[in-house]
């Protein structure tokens, strides 16, 4: 049986839980930062449990606000959680009709928070992470769509390899919270594939004769595969090359380095070209060893990037898989245009209204000259794409480089993004998992500088105006100046990495 009596109980649960629903419904007027013509879309994942549906939603959304396209997942599941505990393969037998006016309810609820976000919070994509797998469903949220002038895309996780299904079964879906509190692990299996069986009696997969008016992709057994139906415009077209790209491999990592200390480096001096300091050379060499030891042990098929400058090129030299090294120029230093080569302290002297801005909003802040970190993450983007599709990869970059890199891996959002801490002489190792990736860090313990620079306070004044914004009731002015803050980022990250989308 279910635990909550009916939609007001279920509404009362929610509101105890997570405070007042919004109830009323505002047009955000700042859409207009959003190219003009292009309507907000909502992504609407189809599929049977355990294909990868939260997987594709979570990790298509870090994507896409890496790029600056604000996006938010929307997860049934979640909404289920929060209005009941029940979790038993017969809260979701299509007969148990109390159960499906609650799963009924839970959508209802995603879909106005979701439309909420869209409308009034400045969101321009949203995923509605759920089965979705029945032609009425997805009917009724497209009807919901049109209403709304939402674009509408889906995207549809098929899956007929019992392997790939069993080993989501066991990593994922008996430790997600639905089975938290069973102790017999098979009893959780056996529950979860009765689910499935009661979710296959009703199924209706995207049909390319029935469904053929709609925009979707559909990803055949992790990509083996994939169908694509009228692709609408650019969003579209770089969600679908994205979810191309992906692979599903949690069976490798990625290596990613600072290049050794450089000369510039012990002068404090940035950007430039210069070559190692001696302590750099030191890393260099021990880098080679540390890899060498991993290296013949567990990873032959290691791949090595470097950038194209001399100190990132002089601390791959002692690795020795040099078959497979490459120079990238897309993985250069951000180019700090008139200030390359001064200190900060210099640039601070010669062009303190630029030192100023930059302290202000550092993601956006363009050198004269230049570029700015929202230039980077979109001259990163076909070195992203590439990472997806290898396996074993050591990338030995600059520091702005790594802190975007970093960034897509760990979901870190625009306004850190330049301050993330990336120290000298410090391997980062990425390891995939399921829904992130797990990081871990190893200090060669090379004496270096710190080129780290921190945020500085924000000064009283400029708090204040920002409370001022955060305040309720002020949601439509919140947006504007949300949006004034993204609007660079959104014009410089999405339109110039278009034509990049497969430079090397
Ligand atoms: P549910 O409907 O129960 O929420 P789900 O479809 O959202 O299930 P996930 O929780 O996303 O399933 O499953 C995660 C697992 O799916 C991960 O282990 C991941 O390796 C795997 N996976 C990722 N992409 C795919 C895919 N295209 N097909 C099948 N499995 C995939
Ligand atoms: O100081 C080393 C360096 O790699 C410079 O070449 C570059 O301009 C700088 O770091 C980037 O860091 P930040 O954006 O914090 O100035």
């Amino acid at each position: 049986s279910i635990s909550v009596e009916g939609l007001s109980a279920a509404d009362k649960i929610i509101e105890r839980s997570l405070g007042p629903r919004p109830r009323t419904k505002s047009i955000c007027p700042t859409h207009s930062y959003v190219p003009q013509g292009i309507r907000p879309t909502v992504i609407v994942l189809v599929g049977l449990p355990a294909r990868g549906k939260t997987y594709i939603s979570k990790k298509l959304t870090r994507y896409l606000n890496w790029i600056g396209i604000q996006t938010k997942v929307f997860n049934l599941g979640d909404y289920r959680r929060r209005i009941t505990s029940e979790t038993s393969h017969d809260f979701f037998n299509p007969s148990n009709l109390e159960a499906a006016r609650v799963r009924e309810e839970c959508a209802r609820m995603a879909l106005e928070d979701m439309t909420q976000y869209l409308n009034s919070e400045c969101g321009e994509i949203a995923v509605f992470d759920a089965t979705n797998s029945t032609r009425r469903r997805r009917q009724h949220l497209l009807e919901h769509c049109e209403a709304e002038n939402f674009r509408s895309f889906f995207v549809e996780s098929v899956c007929d390899n019992d392997e790939i299904i069993e080993a989501n079964i066991l990593e994922v879906k008996i430790n997600n919270p639905d089975y938290q509190t069973v102790i017999d692990k098979e009893a959780a299996v056996r529950d979860f594939r009765q689910r499935i069986d009661n979710y296959k009696s009703e199924y209706e997969p995207l049909d390319e004769t029935l469904d053929k008016e709609l925009s979707f992709i559909k990803i055949f057994n992790q990509g083996e595969r994939f169908l694509i139906n009228r692709l609408d415009g650019n969003i579209q077209s770089r969600i679908v090359y994205y979810l191309m790209n992906i692979k599903v491999n949690h069976n490798r990592c990625i290596y990613l380095m600072r290049h050794g200390e450089s000369m510039l480096n012990q002068m404090g001096r940035i950007g430039g070209d210069s070559d190692l300091s001696e302590r750099g050379r030191q890393f260099a060499r021990q880098l080679g060893a540390w890899v060498d030891e991993r290296n013949t042990r567990d990873k032959p098929q290691l791949r090595v990037w470097t950038s194209h400058m001399r100190r990132t090129i002089q601390t791959a030299a002692f690795i020795k898989t040099r078959h497979s090294l490459e120079h990238w120029k897309a993985l250069n230093e951000i180019d700090a245009g008139v200030c390359e080569g001064l200190t900060y302290e210099e640039i601070e002297a010669k062009f303190p209204d630029d030192f100023a801005a930059r302290d202000k909003d550092k993601f956006n802040y363009r050198y004269p000259g230049g570029e700015s970190y929202g230039d980077l993450v979109a001259r990163l983007e076909p070195v992203i794409m590439e990472l997806e599709r290898q396996s074993h990869v050591l990338v030995v970059c600059h520091q702005a480089v790594a802190r975007c890199l970093l960034a897509y891996f760990m979901d870190i959002g625009h306004d850190e993004l330049p301050y993330v801490k990336v120290p000298l002489h410090t391997i980062i190792r990425l390891t995939p998992a399921p829904y992130g990736c797990r990081v871990d860090h190893f200090d060669l313990d090379v004496p270096c500088v710190n080129t780290h620079r921190d945020k500085p306070e924000e000064s009283p004044d400029e708090a204040e105006d920002e409370a001022e914004h955060a305040e309720a009731g002020d949601q439509v002015g919140r947006c504007q100046w949300l949006s004034q803050k993204n609007i660079n980022a959104r014009n410089r990250t999405v339109s110039q990495t278009l034509p990049q989308l497969s430079a090397r």
